[in-house]
């Protein structure tokens, strides 16, 4: 089918969620994704951050095609060669003990809070005066299911589906004033995401973070990170709060945890992983695990390219990262009046303005326009393969 076939066809068949470029992509080759017509753009939005290491990349292409000849599903009834390899590798780099497996981003977002009402409950049974509200920040995003819809700021995604869960409060954006006065033993846990993404790629301040931290471990209540937009990589380290110094006591990833295929992790510390046990009679029915875990076979296969996400850690924020940000700005301001501003952290940038439409980034991608651009890129791209 045509484009303008795909079209009509979806606003015909699909629920209408979503609001598409008139584009058809068909394929894709390192950072490079081509449509139907021929024309070729350099990708960077990269699937919303999932395809961190580009287009046809061999070794997640040969690792879905031998997994996929092998087991493609079996369940969690039964032990899985991959989960624990894949546990290790993350809980070696978070420095946090355990992980639960997801299918996506807003899922491992909504076991994090599970996490923590679960283990609140169970500080109270051992007689800590501990509530049972979430403390989110303004500007965050965390996904779009109850839960993850419940803590995240805009009102347009929760306002449709309301009430959303109760008991989230929201607190200014890196404003230590507001966060103090939010915080009290009715806190169970405090959620922020370290560099907000959907927020613009605005990072805490030390400050602000180092106050979360303080402030959690003054009454036993949580400090849970969202790395699903930020970690693995994304911006010269493992997770971004490993710039800070600061240690969370839960965490979750997704985006391009397995290469493209859907995969989330939620990861803790061993005094949080104490709440959780099988059948989960204590704390009793507060935590149903009813995720269909995903660590099939096939989510689970592409492990070896985890090693390589981990390889882009390379591009440390350095030169190469800010040289491409100055060529991209210029060549944004050259195209475009509304062009305000561009946050950044390593190659982690959002460019804003007061027509942030697909029309801007267009302008951006078109490969033709930038070329020094894709030359540094690529020499990127073969590190991170290298
Ligand atoms: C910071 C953050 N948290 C959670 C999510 C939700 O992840 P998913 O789309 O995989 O459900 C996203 C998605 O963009 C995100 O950016």
């Amino acid at each position: 089918m045509k484009l303008e076939e795909i079209r009509a066809a979806e606003s015909r068949l699909l629920l209408s969620t979503y609001e598409r470029s008139p584009v058809l992509f068909v394929s894709g080759e390192g950072v490079y994704i081509q449509d139907e017509k021929g024309t070729k753009y350099l990708d960077l939005l990269s699937g919303i951050g999932v395809n961190a290491l580009g287009y046809n990349h061999p070794a997640i292409v040969d690792t879905i095609a031998r997994q996929s000849r092998a087991l493609i599903h079996t369940s969690n009834l039964y032990y899985h060669e991959g989960q624990a390899e894949l546990a290790l590798r993350l809980t070696e780099r978070t420095g946090l003990d355990r992980a639960f497996f997801s299918n996506t981003g807003t899922e491992a977002w909504e076991g994090a809070l599970k996490l923590a009402r679960a283990y609140a409950g169970l500080k109270r049974s051992e007689g800590t005066n501990i509530g049972t509200k979430f403390l989110a920040l303004e500007q965050s995003f965390h996904g779009r299911t109850f839960g993850s819809m419940s803590t995240t700021y805009k009102a347009k995604y929760r306002e449709p589906f309301g009430p959303v869960v109760p008991g989230v409060d929201f607190v200014r954006f890196n404003d230590v004033a507001d966060l103090r006065a939010k915080f009290s033993n009715e806190v169970c846990a405090i959620l922020v995401e370290s560099i907000q993404g959907e927020g613009g790629i605005r990072p805490l301040t030390q400050e602000f973070f180092s106050e979360a931290r303080a402030l959690a471990t003054s009454t036993g209540a949580l400090l849970i990170v969202d790395e699903i937009q930020s970690g693995m990589g994304r911006t010269g380290k493992w997770c971004a709060y490993q710039h800070y110094g600061i240690q969370p006591d839960v965490t979750t990833f997704a985006k391009p945890l397995a290469g493209g295929l859907p995969l989330g992790a939620v990861l803790c510390t061993e005094e949080v992983a104490r709440v959780m046990h099988a059948g989960m009679e204590h704390p009793p029915a507060v935590i149903r695990w009813q995720f269909k875990w995903p660590c099939e076979p096939l989510a689970n296969a592409p492990r070896r390219i985890e090693y390589l996400i981990a390889q882009s850690c390379r591009i440390e924020g350095g030169l190469n990262a800010m040289q491409i940000l100055e060529l991209l700005w210029h060549s944004v301001r050259g195209s475009r009046t509304g062009c305000r501003d561009l946050q950044h952290a390593a190659m982690h940038l959002n460019i804003e303005g007061e027509d942030m439409t697909a029309d801007v980034s267009e302008d951006i991608v078109r490969h033709q326009k930038i070329p020094e651009f894709l030359g540094m890129l690529q020499t990127d791209l073969a590190n991170i393969r290298a």
